[in-house]
């Protein structure tokens, strides 16, 4: 397809990188003309074990010769693998709605939030980041992609910043709900100040708000830990994922925990696709690769990144989960300089750029991507 072809019949809400794709494997994407490159965003975090990992492909194609759709009126066993799993990760009681996207796993929270608390602020915070649907707008903390859309008088945005965030939560007589990123992905790699969890989890008795920890981009062991809320003294009310769940197809998930467990009834809630079979075969593959030792390799390999990149800048996040604030000033028409070196990035608004690497990537490759990096920028 031909530029003037997609400016026809695409809608231009993407910046595309200059180059055709012509197939993918593990750190690596290949052009048309046999070109490689190192992926060191993974599809925006999705692809956990890289791309095209074969246990996850296996998974797929098995699937897709018994089915591949059935419809939420039927129950697919690996549906029961992955919600227990998702579950059993919290170490609390809790249950499952499967959603196609971290959006929709936003939505679910919202309607959770909604059905039991009919009124009350929500509390987010500058720079996190739930999603584009309406509703998931109205939390999300860019005033820039939100405002001309939505704006909700019940949704507050407040910096990390202790003094304004304690004076909220003593003063606003009632607040539904609080959502958290702990690590902000779109936002620029920031976590979030341990003593901003405390406040929140102090006053969660006061308020009776429920706390929703978006795990969309940083759950699923990116941090080195299951879930990076466990990284913190606080137990959410509702977590989501999506992103790396479905191995590369569409899934999300809406975990909801201990008393929100049970709060949708019959008809309540529903999509048409969600979950998807093969999706969920994959996703069961992901889940079974997920286990302590490779926490282990996250947390180190995490930690041999920021060792090796710190040099060049800011490391930021926590395990494979990094940004990298470099002290020359970069903007996203550095890109083709690093598609010119074999480097596919990813650079955020704020000039952080985002590295989400599979959780596999051992510390040789790690050097080639820093490697590339010097090609561009001095080390
Ligand atoms: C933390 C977080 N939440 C929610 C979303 C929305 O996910 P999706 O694009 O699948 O709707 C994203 C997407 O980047 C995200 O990073």
């Amino acid at each position: 397809m031909n530029v003037s072809t997609e400016e026809i019949y695409i809608a231009g809400t993407y910046n595309r990188y200059p180059i055709k794709v012509s197939h993918a494997k593990g750190i690596y994407v290949w052009d048309k003309d046999g070109k490689s490159y190192i992926d060191t965003f993974m599809g925006i975090g999705v692809l956990l074990f890289g791309h095209n990992h074969e246990k996850i492909i296996y998974a797929m194609k098995r699937k897709m010769e018994k089915y591949v759709h059935l419809s939420n009126f039927f129950l697919d066993e690996d549906a029961l693998f992955v919600a227990q799993r998702l579950v059993e990760e919290t170490g609390r009681y809790g249950k499952v709605f499967f959603t196609n996207s971290g959006a929709e796993s936003t939505e679910c929270a919202l309607k959770v939030v909604r059905k039991v608390k009919k009124t009350g602020k929500i509390l987010s915070f500058v720079r996190n980041f739930h999603g584009r649907t309406l509703s998931a707008l109205s939390v999300t903390g860019f005033e820039n992609i939100r405002s001309q859309f939505i704006n909700d008088e019940n949704v507050v945005f407040l910096p990390y910043d202790y003094e304004t965030v304690k004076r909220f939560l003593e003063e606003e007589k009632h607040i539904a709900a609080v959502f958290l990123e702990v690590v902000h992905g779109s936002g620029g790699l920031d976590v979030i100040p341990q003593e901003i969890v405390q406040l929140v989890s102090d006053y969660k008795k006061e308020h009776g708000y429920l706390i929703i920890a978006d795990e969309v981009q940083s759950g699923l062991g990116r941090t080195g830990k299951f879930y990076a809320y466990q990284y913190f003294s606080i137990q959410p009310d509702i977590v989501t994922v999506a992103k790396g769940i479905g191995g590369g197809l569409p899934l999300g998930a809406c975990i909801m925990l201990e008393e929100y467990a049970d709060v949708f009834k019959t008809g309540e809630h529903g999509s048409t696709f969600a979950p998807n079979p093969l999706a969920l075969a994959a996703g069961r593959a992901v889940l079974e690769m997920i286990d302590d030792h490779l926490l282990n390799h996250v947390v180190k390999t995490g930690k041999y990144f920021e060792e090796r990149f710190s040099n060049l800048g800011d490391v930021l996040g926590i395990g494979l989960m990094r940004g990298l604030k470099l002290k020359l000033s970069v903007d996203s028409k550095w890109i083709e300089r690093f598609i010119n070196q074999g480097l596919l990035v990813n650079i955020l608004a704020n000039g952080v750029v985002r590295f989400l690497l599979p959780l596999n990537i051992t510390r040789e490759q790690i050097d080639e991507v820093y490697k590339r990096f010097c090609e561009v920028v001095e080390c």
